[in-house]
């Protein structure tokens, strides 16, 4: 139904904050599919440093991120955040969407004045991360049953 549409400029499509318990009909099927609701939940998720994106088509979501006050060891920056659970529907994907929606994560990094953002990336995500500028930070390492990430960061 959306195909061929230019994302950018359609008026359908909204991004706006969501709450933790909102992202999981999105992280359900495709960061934890065919396992339990419980997996969807992330440590940190109900923090009132973090903040949940939705991109909604119409009413409907269809993609998610959250981002986290959290610090990792590899960088000395004081204010780091970590993008967690970035997921676009399976027939919403590559129109653009994420595109969106990692742009507006940044937009309120920069307006939090946040120093640093890291993630562990899936390898099959590296390339649209690369296109937004983030970089691999060190090798490869497995995540017991999601499997092989890369630490990512903004700088
Ligand atoms: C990774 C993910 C969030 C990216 O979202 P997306 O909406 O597919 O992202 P975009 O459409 O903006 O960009 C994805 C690709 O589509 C391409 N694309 C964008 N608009 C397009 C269009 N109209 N037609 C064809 N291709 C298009 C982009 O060039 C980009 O290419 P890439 O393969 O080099 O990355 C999404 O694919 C996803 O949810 N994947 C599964 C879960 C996942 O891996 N999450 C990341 C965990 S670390």
């Amino acid at each position: 139904m959306i195909k061929n549409l230019h994302i950018t400029t359609d008026s359908n499509f909204t991004i706006k904050p969501i709450s933790a318990e909102e992202t999981y009909a999105i992280r359900q099927p495709i960061l934890r599919a065919g396992k339990p609701i419980d997996d969807c939940k992330f440590e940190g998720d109900t923090l009132e440093s973090t903040f949940h994106l939705g991109l909604f088509f119409n009413d409907t979501l269809i993609g998610v991120a959250s981002y986290m006050k959290n610090h990792h060891a590899n960088f000395s920056e004081e204010y780091q955040y970590q993008l967690r659970g970035m997921a676009i529907l399976k027939e919403y994907q590559k129109k653009g969407l994420g595109t969106l929606l990692i742009q507006a994560g940044k937009e309120e990094l920069s307006n939090r004045k946040v120093d640093r953002l890291w993630f562990n990336a899936r390898e099959t995500a590296i390339q649209f991360y690369k296109n937004h500028g983030y970089i691999i930070e060190g090798k490869s390492f497995n995540i017991e049953g999601v499997g092989i990430h890369f630490l990512m960061t903004n700088k």
